[in-house]
């Protein structure tokens, strides 16, 4: 069995985010029914509802923590379900949470290279004091066990491998050419599966592209969550809200002839579900012409508490 929790279904910033005043914020603040809040872009996964792995620590992992009863305390007065932290980059949205998991909690964090080496260069990172948190490296294409800071296997198996997209945006080097200095280490789609009967899915937050190779990875999958973070690449430009397209930020669109419900098409996913939903991507909005073109396409968009069990 493969249980998933969606904790935080939006991009950075969550929905409302903090300072935008667009008429979906506005609504999602009103509390419309059609416009539901979420929190910023995590993951839960559990193969024995005793022991969760949390896929990238959002900056709202605490509110997240609270609001889902599978991850509380359990037993003595102190005490985590929460056995280990797996990073797919290090986006200020998939790292910041990590902060939260501090209290000398044994927990393991398992990061690229790459990634392991932004939380080295932060010390800000040393509050999860070593003598309890251990850092572990994930080498591209090779699967593992992610394992408790004992070193227990939780049944979860996790395989990292590299996806087009960019370097965390405080981390671009704008002297290093076109791709700001990115490489394949620093943004990764994660394929995560049970090792006792081999449930699989796999989870990519952040994807600037989908090549043949990773296409040919996707297909047929019986569940994957996807980068949802824009309908349209320029649509923050046209809303006035940003002068980046979704393409310099990393990611690719839902929409269009380019675009990820055309990109797997033809894929034969059986389950598609988008996550890292930008506050200005309309299908958040489940009265909008989007979110029935994606539900005509086959995808579903995420929310904060959703549950899929595979
Ligand atoms: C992204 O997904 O592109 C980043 O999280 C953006 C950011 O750092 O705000
Ligand atoms: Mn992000």
């Amino acid at each position: 069995m493969l249980r998933l929790l969606v904790l935080g279904s939006a991009a950075g910033g969550g929905f409302p985010q903090w300072n935008s005043n667009d008429a979906a914020s506005r609504r999602a603040r009103a509390k419309d029914p059609a416009a539901t809040p979420r929190t910023q872009s995590s993951l839960a996964v559990t193969c024995d509802d005793r022991r969760w792995v949390i896929f990238n620590a959002s900056p709202d992992l605490r509110q997240q923590i609270n609001d889902n009863p599978a991850l509380h305390p359990k037993n003595g007065v102190r005490h985590s379900p929460i056995a280990a932290v797996v990073l797919s980059n290090g986006d200020v949205d998939h790292i910041a949470g990590l902060l939260t998991l501090r209290e000398s909690h044994p927990l393991a964090v398992y990061a690229t290279e790459r990634v392991l080496s932004v939380l080295h260069t932060n010390s800000i990172f040393n509050v999860l004091n070593p003598e309890h948190v251990e850092r572990r490296r994930m080498k591209l294409n090779e699967p593992f066990e992610v394992c408790d800071r004992k070193g227990d296997g939780t049944g979860i198996v996790v395989e990292a491998f590299a996806v087009p997209g960019k370097v965390a945006l405080y981390l671009e080097d704008a002297s290093a050419g076109a791709n700001f200095g990115s490489q394949p280490e620093d943004t990764v789609g994660l394929c995560i599966s049970a090792r006792d009967n081999g449930s699989q899915c796999f989870y990519v937050p952040g994807c600037a592209a989908l090549p043949d190779e990773l296409a040919g990875r996707l297909a047929g999958a019986p569940l994957v969550l996807f980068d949802g973070t824009l309908w349209r690449d320029d649509e923050m430009i046209v809303a006035g809200t940003g002068s980046k397209t979704g393409r310099r930020m990393g990611h690719m669109s839902v929409s269009g002839a380019e675009g990820t419900m055309a990109a797997f098409e033809n894929l034969g996913v059986k389950r598609k579900v988008f996550v890292h939903m930008n506050n200005s991507n309309p299908i958040l909005l489940a009265d909008s012409p989007e979110r029935a073109a994606i539900a005509r396409a086959g995808w579903e968009a995420a929310h904060d508490g959703m549950e899929i069990t595979l």
